[in-house]
Formats: structure tokens, sequence, C-alpha cells
């Protein structure tokens, strides 16, 4: 069966970035700048998505504000007719800068929100002074009245705050606010130990956004995800692979998620040597976990085998050693104890240790550091 055109594209214009968020969904190897895609080669990718279906752009990192071309690209997004969303931390977006991106004609911003006061926040953040620069960014896109989603990303060292995180969405004028637990890849993999909430933490969210979603019905809209580690059954992670969406990255390889090159065998095209239409619909990557007729038991002969595809492959890569099996994290998967094994480790940890921090050219386990 030929496959549905993909609904949103997100390109990551940079892994330049001045916080280093120890949740950082990007790559524990960073693209330096001088491997990303130029200027025009990114306004030619956005043509190709728009021509090939794509109705949603966001432009991520990294930070996205890093790129000094950063309105052209915007401009030539919205230019192909694309909605376009930016999803930044701020820093980087001046008063002058953001009258270009409303004028390049910026359908969306999605502010990222490390803590509730500037301690916390710039100690995630690994940025001195992020907080009180973020904070008035945020007054500025109000005043500009763009749309704007408050991205809340969610671990074991700030979810308590909740609460003050849902007045901050309102005091700032957001209509979104995502609740956005961390999800175990790239750096946050690094850090598990330190970002998991516990199982308590998660169930008073759980109860928290219920309440907060009947309080502010009409005002702020809610998207909460939680620490799957923690359900039952995993997430339809990317809504199924090669189904809904696709993600470039800097140097404009092309991949199914964004965690898609931790699954070993798999080889990605680059934007540079393929159309997309011919990646999207050919390219042996985007058909290797496509559909359903792939999926092994139990998936198989479950009901909920068209609601979730079998979950996560680069999960199943991390925690079983390989991505053509059910995502560990559901509770019929042969390797659940996986999963287990992980929350009794994080049991055990206390919230005194230090983060591993994003960084450029440090290994990993060399990485960790403290602003504190
Ligand atoms: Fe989903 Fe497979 Fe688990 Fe069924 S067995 S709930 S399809 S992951
Ligand atoms: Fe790759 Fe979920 S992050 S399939």
């Amino acid at each position: 069966m030929t496959p549905s055109p993909p609904i949103a594209m997100l390109a990551e214009l940079t892994h330049r970035c001045p916080l280093s968020c120890p949740y950082c969904s990007n790559p524990v190897e960073l693209l330096r700048k001088e491997t990303e895609l130029d200027t025009m080669t990114w306004a030619d990718a956005f043509r190709q998505a728009a021509d090939l279906g794509v109705l949603q752009l966001h432009l991520s990192g990294g930070e996205p504000a890093s790129r000094s071309d950063l309105v052209d690209l915007a401009a030539a997004a919205t230019g192909a007719g694309l909605y376009t969303n930016l999803i930044t931390s701020g820093i980087g977006l001046t008063p002058k800068r953001l009258d270009a991106l409303e004028e390049a004609g910026i359908d969306h911003i999605q502010l990222s929100l490390q803590g509730t006061n500037a301690e916390l926040a710039d100690r995630v953040g690994g940025y001195r002074g992020g907080f009180d620069r973020k904070m008035k960014v945020a007054a500025e896109i109000k005043a500009r009245g763009i749309p704007l989603t408050l991205n809340a990303v969610m671990h074991r060292h700030n979810l308590d705050d909740l609460d003050r995180t849902i007045d901050m969405a309102v005091e700032l004028g957001a209509r979104r606010l995502e609740v956005a637990c961390v999800q175990f890849h790239g750096w946050a993999l690094e850090n598990v130990a330190m970002l998991l909430p516990t199982r308590a933490q998660t169930e008073r969210a759980k109860r928290t956004v219920a309440q907060a979603r009947k309080e502010y019905r009409g005002v702020l809209a809610f998207d909460f995800v939680p620490p799957d580690y923690y359900a039952d059954y995993p997430k339809p992670c990317m809504g199924g692979w090669g189904s809904a969406g696709l993600n470039v990255t800097p140097d404009g390889t092309v991949l199914p998620c964004h965690a898609a090159q931790t699954i070993p065998h798999l080889r990605f095209a680059n934007l540079r040597d393929a159309a997309l239409r011919d990646i999207w619909y050919d390219d042996p990557a985007f058909n290797a976990y496509r559909g359903t007729d792939w999926l092994p038991e139990p998936c198989q002969s479950c009901d909920r085998r068209d609601v979730d595809f079998g979950g996560c492959r680069c999960q199943a890569m991390q925690l079983a050693g390989d991505a053509g099996v059910t995502d560990p994290v559901c509770r019929k998967s042969p390797q659940h104890g996986q999963v287990e094994r992980l929350l009794h480790v994080q049991d055990r940890t206390d919230m005194t240790g230090e983060f591993r921090y994003r960084v450029l050219d440090r290994a990993p386990h060399q990485a960790s550091e403290s602003v504190t």
C-alpha cells in the first residue's frame, strides 16, 4: 500500500545552542557548524516538503536562533506555504529579530521552559541568566500577539513545580502548555537516573493536569506526555514509523524520527543527494518499520496493533538491543523486565548527583559539570 504523505517536518537547523540541557533529544555526537546545510538548500527542502504534502514545519535545533539566517529561513518556509512553528529557548531572539520573524510570517512560537525560577532553570539549562532573558523574550512574544506554546520539559527536578508552571503559562499568555516529561533518547538517556520522575510524582502530575484542564478550559490547552516507563502500553511514537512526519538533521540527513540514527543497521539518505519525495516513499530506512505487517508477536495479534504500532523502535533498540521487537515499555513485551530494572535503579538514586550536560566535542562520560 502506498504510504500517505507526511503531515509535519522537523528541521533541525543547527545543533549549536547556548544552553546545554541534560535531557536534550539531540544525538550525543553533535554536528558542527561547518556541516550545516546552507540557506538555499534549506529553502529548497521547504519547497520540496510543501510539494510532498507537508503542512506544518517545525524550525528547531539545537537553538534555531543560533543561525544568523533564521529570518530568511522562516520567510522561505512561510513562502512555501508551510505553517511555520519556531521551537526555541528564546536566547538570541532580540526584539528586532522578533519583528523580522513576524514580518516573515512566522505562525507560532514554542518556547521551552527549564524551570519556574532562575535558580532551577539556569541549573537545568546550564546557562546563567537564561531564565531572565527567556522571561523578557516571552513578554516580547506576548506583546506581539504571536501564538505561543510553552514547552515545559518536566523531570524529577521540576515536576513538583507543575502548579507554578501552569500559572506561568497563563501569565505569559500561552495558549497551550506542553507538560512534556523527558523521553529517554540522546542526552536524556545519559541522565536517566537523575531525570526520571518517581511514580508518585507522575501520579500527582496526572491529577494536576486533569484538574487544570477543567479549570482553564478555553484559556489554556494542555498536551501531557507522561514518562512512558510507568505506562502499561507504549506511545505511538511519531504516529507510526514513516507515517506522519520526518526529521531533517543539520547536515541534511533525513530521518523517520529524531533518534533513528541509534539503530545501527539502518542507513539514511541525505537531501544533498536525493529528493525528499523519493526518500519518503522509497528509502529502505523509511520502509523498514512502516505499517503493521512487519510487527512481531505479541503485537501482531494484539488489539492495540493499530493504536501504538508496537511502540517506539528506538526505545526497543535501546532497551532490548533490537529495533524490531515490541517496545519493552509494553507490559506484554517479553523484555518488559528491562524497564522494571531501570525503575529499580531509579528508586535508589537521590537528587544530589550531577547532570551530564549536553556539550559539543566531549565524550558523554566526560561531560559532567555543574553551574551551581
Ligand atoms: Fe502495543 Fe504491541 Fe504492546 Fe499490543 S503488544 S500494546 S501492539 S506494543
Ligand atoms: Fe525513534 Fe521513537 S524515537 S521511533
